[in-house]
């Protein structure tokens, strides 16, 4: 899975990888200078025939004598007049896919900006490398036959100078980035037998930086810590809750800091309140956020950041048993709000606010959850967009900036008061789901969580649908997209950093 990228200052000619990736569009000028003669000859030969129709998106492949040798040469169709790193990074994806497909285990890339003859604005390459990296990754742990991808080696070929330099600075982040996310998606495709609480706890007792402080309670120390709601959504289980909190201190002496709430739902059966069996496939994925989260400080915390950041992540499985949550019950919150639990499948919200709660007493800068909240959000927003909600106007741009900036989209959608009321339970403080019908329902979660916020700066992120995704996404294919690892470590870099 992980590869080698390089960035080097030639002639095509003189690869010495499997293949040779020349982006090409209509009427382009020769690229002798960066492929030497002899490739840029055939290539034309090529382009005027009619094998290469400049169809959008198309690839095609052939062969070359170079050197005495077969060479596979790929041409890509790119569209020169757009700038979207979005198109770059799908293309990457899809260039992969093909070539792991021939098995060809090693490329060379002639850059973009060689082809657009770009001195600056280093998009293009870049995003097709992102892609790259998203379609390389398989889980194939539980295979006993693998069949992994074989690319294990980039080149990327360039005579401008900027973005070798660019490429150069940037390598050890990226391949740092893209680890992240893989243990992100690793962790959410694992099944939810071997991913129990104490199995995440574990995972994390092991992998955590030794530059993060750990705290990982089990469900006695859950208990006496008063986080009520996590310990019932979890006492149904014989897999018992955790509660997993780390601090990352980049910036000692700085009391400002950045509080990362987790969903971590191991399974989400539903509860007392038994999903329907279509419902069940997917509820492994029911600990994306926490998977995020626990990616996001690591690669914090790997990358040096001068910042500081706690996370907190709720870890329990939510089944049917005998001592499982019932709907009636009423649970003291961590707050001291009561809740009148009316679902036992709104359970995310419940763990959540008690770990909201607990964020608010180190008096954070900003607070941002992300979880896999409802399905009302993937009706609303589908699987390649998830939702985003914020008590503060200037946090939703920024986060909506860093979205387009990494292509993860998110959408926002209201913190619409008129719906309050709808939480409002007869017997508690509050309900955890709306009474009456059931409309709005990813706005209802959020405003049950703004409950536990204290007006903290807050931004809320519903991954219900882009987490794990059952069709194909462009660029981050099926399953587990590893989705937030990108986007909070991009929105962190960009407003946080001292
Ligand atoms: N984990 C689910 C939400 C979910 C649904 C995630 C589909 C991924 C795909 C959550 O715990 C849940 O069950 N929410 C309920 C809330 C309802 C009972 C108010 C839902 O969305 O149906
Ligand atoms: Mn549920
Ligand atoms: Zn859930």
């Amino acid at each position: 899975m992980k590869i080698k990228i390089s960035c080097r200052k030639k002639l095509a000619l003189n690869s010495r990888k499997d293949a040779i990736i020349i982006p090409v569009y209509k009427n382009i000028p020769p690229l002798r200078t960066i492929t030497g003669k002899k490739i840029d000859d055939e290539l034309r030969a090529v382009l005027d025939s009619d094998y290469f129709n400049f169809d959008e998106k198309e690839i095609k492949s052939f062969y070359a004598e170079i050197n005495k040798k077969l060479k596979k040469i790929y041409i890509i169709h790119t569209p020169k007049e757009i700038n979207d790193a979005k198109i770059y990074r799908e293309m990457g994806a899809k260039t992969a896919g093909i070539l792991g497909e021939d098995k060809i285990c090693s490329f060379s890339l002639i850059a973009f900006e060689d082809v657009y003859n770009k001195k600056k604005d280093f998009v293009c390459t870049t995003a097709f490398m992102e892609g790259v990296m998203f379609s390389l990754y398989s889980f194939d742990a539980y295979k006993t036959k693998k069949d992994a991808n074989a690319l294990e080696e980039v080149e990327i070929i360039t005579n401008v100078n900027r973005l070798k330099t660019y490429i150069d600075n940037n390598m050890s982040e990226w391949n740092s980035i893209f680890t992240y996310v893989a243990m992100a998606r690793d962790l959410v495709n694992t099944p939810p037998n071997i991913l129990t609480p104490a199995g995440f706890a574990d995972y994390a007792e092991e992998h955590t930086l030794p530059n993060i402080k750990k705290d990982i309670w089990d469900e006695k120390e859950i208990a006496a810590n008063g986080l009520n709601l996590v310990k019932s959504v979890g006492q149904g289980s014989a897999n018992p809750p955790r509660f997993i909190h780390l601090y990352y201190e980049g910036f000692p002496g700085k009391t400002k800091n950045i509080a990362l709430v987790g969903k971590g739902v191991t399974f989400d059966s539903g509860g007392t309140n038994l999903k329907p069996t279509e419902s069940l496939e997917k509820m492994k994925s029911d600990m994306g956020g926490a998977a995020a989260v626990y990616a996001v400080i690591n690669l914090a915390a790997l990358q040096s950041l001068p910042v500081n950041i706690h996370a907190y992540i709720p870890l329990v499985e939510n089944i049917i048993g005998s001592n499982a949550l019932r709907p009636g019950d009423i649970i003291k919150s961590f707050s001291g709000k009561s809740v009148e639990i009316m679902n036992t499948d709104a359970e995310g919200r419940l763990i959540l606010a008690d770990a909201i709660s607990l964020a608010t007493k180190t008096d954070p800068e900003i607070i941002i959850d992300i979880a896999t909240l409802t399905g009302a959000c993937v009706i609303a927003l589908g699987e390649f967009c998830a939702g985003l909600f914020s008590n503060r106007k200037f946090l939703s741009k920024y986060i909506s900036d860093a979205a387009y900036k990494v292509g993860e989209d998110v959408w926002e959608l209201p913190l619409y008061e008129g719906y309050s009321e709808k939480l409002k339970s007869k017997n508690a403080d509050i309900r955890n789901i709306a009474s009456g019908p059931k409309y709005g329902g990813s706005i209802i979660a959020a405003l049950f969580l703004k409950e536990f916020v204290e007006n903290y700066p807050w931004i809320h992120l519903d991954i219900a649908g882009t987490a794990f995704i059952e069709s194909k996404h462009p660029v981050f294919g099926a399953q587990a997209t590893g989705f937030g690892v990108r986007l909070i470590y991009q929105f962190i870099k960009t407003h946080y950093l001292n």
